[in-house]
């Protein structure tokens, strides 16, 4: 068993964010979203990886190596351009040889790993398994339409969903993928849909099974996504405190403190993940808050929110909440036109005053 990895695509929804950063990248509770990706891979014994990525950009690649990191190794496969995930599939094919494979999109997190998926792929000799997970918008994605407990279609992202299901991006394949993508043509917006090559599947007589996932599950593709799973991530942190905290402080509930950072004459309301070298002061964090290394934030309040590293958040009167703030943001007390809002946020940006 082999795993292949989409880490492509432009990461449009996510702006501005993905304007400086790869969207695999972004961290969640401070840690990379792919590198969770690679964690539940490792995890479930494979050792053989294909990450594919955007031809025009090394990001991935310098930020996850070679993969001994997590004892498994990683060849990368670029992509020209985002074509779609069926398009994906098909760069994999040379990786992927005769083998089964996990095909894992790389900005979806699961909790309780994958190894439970590759264990009724094989018990249940599919020749395809798909991972659905109950939704509220099931519009968003690839929705499964069952029928006795089978599944007879996969329509991408319908109007009028059959179910209320999503197809989770989380699909373990054996080589009748590679017959199913050749034979596909590129939808309406112009991609090679993975959804299509499920139908493929179905309509020529290969056995595409299911396994719900019945913990949590998230495709982070929008903003409020990623404050979602930076919240169910944070509900399984382990407290630990490197840094220092004063007798004027509070701190309650699970928090991390990395080192050399510094909370002075504050509260903490765990969960909350703040970085290393960080200075909270005069302030309240969380709950529900990752706090990236190297941030200062004096006289502020923080809610829900993750704040990337090297921010700068001086005497914010209302509270901030449900907010990403992204590398070396600086929000300040205006001092010199008290009353006024005065901004400097790059294209793209999303501001909401209340
Ligand atoms: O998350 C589950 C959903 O993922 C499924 O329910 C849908 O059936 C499936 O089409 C997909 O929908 P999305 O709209 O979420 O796909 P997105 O374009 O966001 O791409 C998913 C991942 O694959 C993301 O990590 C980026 C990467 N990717 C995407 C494309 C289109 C690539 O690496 N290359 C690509 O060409």
């Amino acid at each position: 068993m082999k795993a292949l990895l989409a880490s492509g695509g432009r990461g449009t929804r996510l702006r501005p964010i993905t304007h400086t950063q790869n969207k695999h990248l972004i961290p969640i509770a401070n840690k990379p979203i792919l590198h969770y990706a690679l964690e539940a891979i490792a995890a479930s014994g494979i050792r053989e990886v294909g990450i594919v990525h955007n031809a025009d950009s090394q990001e991935v690649p310098n930020n996850i190596g070679d993969g001994s990191r997590w004892g498994i190794v990683i060849t990368y496969i670029p992509q020209e351009a985002p074509g779609g995930l069926a398009q994906v599939v098909r760069l994999g094919e040379d990786f992927v040889g005769s083998d089964d494979f996990v095909f894992y999109l790389g900005d979806n997190m699961v909790v309780g790993g994958i190894a439970r998926f590759i264990d009724q792929f094989k018990a249940r000799k599919c020749d395809c398994l798909l991972t659905l997970a109950q939704v509220k918008d099931p519009e968003r994605f690839g929705v499964p339409e069952m029928r006795e407990g089978r599944i007879v279609r996969v329509e991408e992202k319908p109007k009028h969903p059959k179910s209320g299901y999503a197809v989770a991006g989380i699909y373990v394949y054996n080589k009748s993928i590679f017959e199913a993508v050749r034979n596909l043509k590129p939808s309406e917006r112009g991609e090679l849909e993975i959804s299509d090559a499920h139908q493929y599947l179905i309509d020529h007589g290969k056995k595409v099974d299911f396994c719900e996932i019945t913990g949590w599950w998230k495709d982070t593709g929008k903003p409020e996504d990623l404050l979602e799973a930076n919240r169910l991530v944070l509900e399984h942190l382990e407290a630990r405190l490197d840094g220092s905290v004063d007798a004027s402080s509070t701190i309650s509930g699970t928090v991390v403190l990395g080192s050399g950072s510094r909370v002075v004459n504050s509260t903490i309301l765990g969960p909350v993940i703040l970085g290393n070298n960080c200075v909270v002061q005069d302030s309240t964090i969380g709950p529900f808050t990752s706090i990236g290394d190297n941030t200062e934030i004096r006289s502020s309040e923080i809610e829900f929110s993750i704040v990337l590293e090297r921010c700068r958040i001086h005497g914010v009167k209302k509270r901030l909440k449900g907010s990403i703030i992204g590398y070396d943001v600086e929000i300040n007390e205006t001092e010199s036109q008290p009353g006024v809002h005065c901004f400097i946020i790059g294209d793209q940006s999303r501001v909401e005053v209340g």
